[in-house]
């Protein structure tokens, strides 16, 4: 069992608060990714969990017991770090066997047997007499993962493990590490400031903002129903389009009114500003003269292979549809465009938060 358990962790640096009061729960053997722009506290999140960093108030506790203050060494925790931290004048077998050697009561025999079993998931069994400069990017990165799984931690705490490595191998070792979790049922606390890797990795993903947790939820949720338009515009790429519109409401619904469009929402809504919030998927874009429910010029199209990107103003807004490559607008053109209104998200422009729809 390996349950952590964060209750209004807070950190300040020099009285500057930068985690607010930080509440989450990860289960035995989740997944959880801690995604947040650069400096919004992941790194020092993590920090905390592992005792390498202060609490400044709140409590943590590990399969119920209180760790808040207790020293690394007794939280059985492992930490891989972007920078692998390997020791230089090391085999690779060596810095895998040196913490054990040094905080284990194991034998010789069975720290090796650990080892063998660990380069043999892992692949680098062939590797294990060569020192780290002997070794790519890729290959120190699992030496480094090796490590922390010799240990046998209850949690494996990962900060940005594959930011080092080219986007090929950072592909595959994002599937080397699902495997992982998977065949061996650990349970992860993965920081990283990369959105996509974030929902491909995540049984549950934590969204961070300044030091604030935003919403926490299995990838698909967030990204379809994201609780304000910091998560909405930071999970999806290209970013969701927020329209700026005015509310009025009308009957059991809401009459929504855009320079560029006017349309109703079946909710009756308080609001008097709304934001529009709509992916460029759930734009349908089609001729100038075809019915529709707005207008807009394209003001360039991108093509990405499989299909397209179409930025298209929208009065004083812009708005990026997908399209197929085949019927992709040419810049200048005028086109009309239908939203798929049972699918937008609907956010309080006073609060940012998003508002519920039938
Ligand atoms: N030891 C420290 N002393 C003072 N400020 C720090 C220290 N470590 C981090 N910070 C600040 O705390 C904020 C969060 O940092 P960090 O947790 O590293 O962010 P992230 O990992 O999300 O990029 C940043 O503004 C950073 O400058
Ligand atoms: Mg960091």
């Amino acid at each position: 069992m390996a349950e952590v358990v964060l209750q209004g962790v807070s950190k300040s640096y020099a009285g500057r608060p930068t985690v607010h009061a930080v509440d989450l729960a990860i289960a035995d053997k989740e997944f959880m990714v801690l995604v947040g722009p650069s400096g919004c506290g992941k790194s020092t999140t993590l920090r905390m969990i592992a005792g390498l960093e202060d609490i400044t108030s709140g409590r943590l506790l590990i399969d119920g017991r209180e760790v808040t203050h207790a020293e690394p060494q007794k939280r059985d925790i492992a930490m891989v770090f972007q920078s692998y931290a390997l020791y230089p004048h090391m085999t690779a077998y060596r810095n895998m066997a040196f913490g054990l050697l040094k905080t284990s009561r194991l034998s010789k025999e069975e720290i090796d047997q650990r080892i063998r079993e660990a380069a043999e998931i892992l692949h680098i069994t062939h590797l294990l007499d060569r020192k780290p400069n002997a070794l790519s990017g890729g290959e120190r990165q699992r030496v480094a993962i090796g490590r922390a799984l010799v240990r046998q931690p209850k949690v494996f705490l990962f900060d940005e493990p594959l930011s080092n490595l080219d986007a090929k191998l950072r592909t595959h070792m994002r599937g080397e590490l699902k495997r992982l979790h998977k065949e061996l049922g650990l349970t992860v606390i993965y920081v990283t400031h990369d959105q996509i890797e974030a929902m491909t990795l995540g049984t549950r993903v934590a969204i961070l903002s300044q030091g604030r947790l935003q919403q926490v939820g299995a990838p698909m949720d967030l990204y379809m129903r994201p609780a304000n338009t910091f998560v909405a515009t930071f999970i999806g790429s290209p970013e969701m389009s927020l329209l700026r519109c005015a509310l009025k409401p009308n009957g059991e619904g809401s009459l929504v009114h855009h320079a560029a469009f006017d349309t109703r929402v079946p909710e009756r809504l308080e609001a008097s500003e709304i934001l529009l919030g709509v992916r460029p998927e759930e734009v349908i874009v089609g001729a100038a003269d075809a019915p529709a429910m707005a207008r807009g010029v394209v003001e360039r199209t991108e093509l990405i292979g499989s299909e397209a990107l179409a930025e298209i103003r929208l009065g004083e807004d812009r708005i990026v549809a997908r399209t197929p490559v085949m019927s992709a607008p040419p810049a200048g053109a005028e086109v009309g465009l239908n939203f798929d209104m049972a699918r937008v998200r609907l956010f309080d422009a006073a609060t940012g938060s998003a508002m519920p729809r039938l």
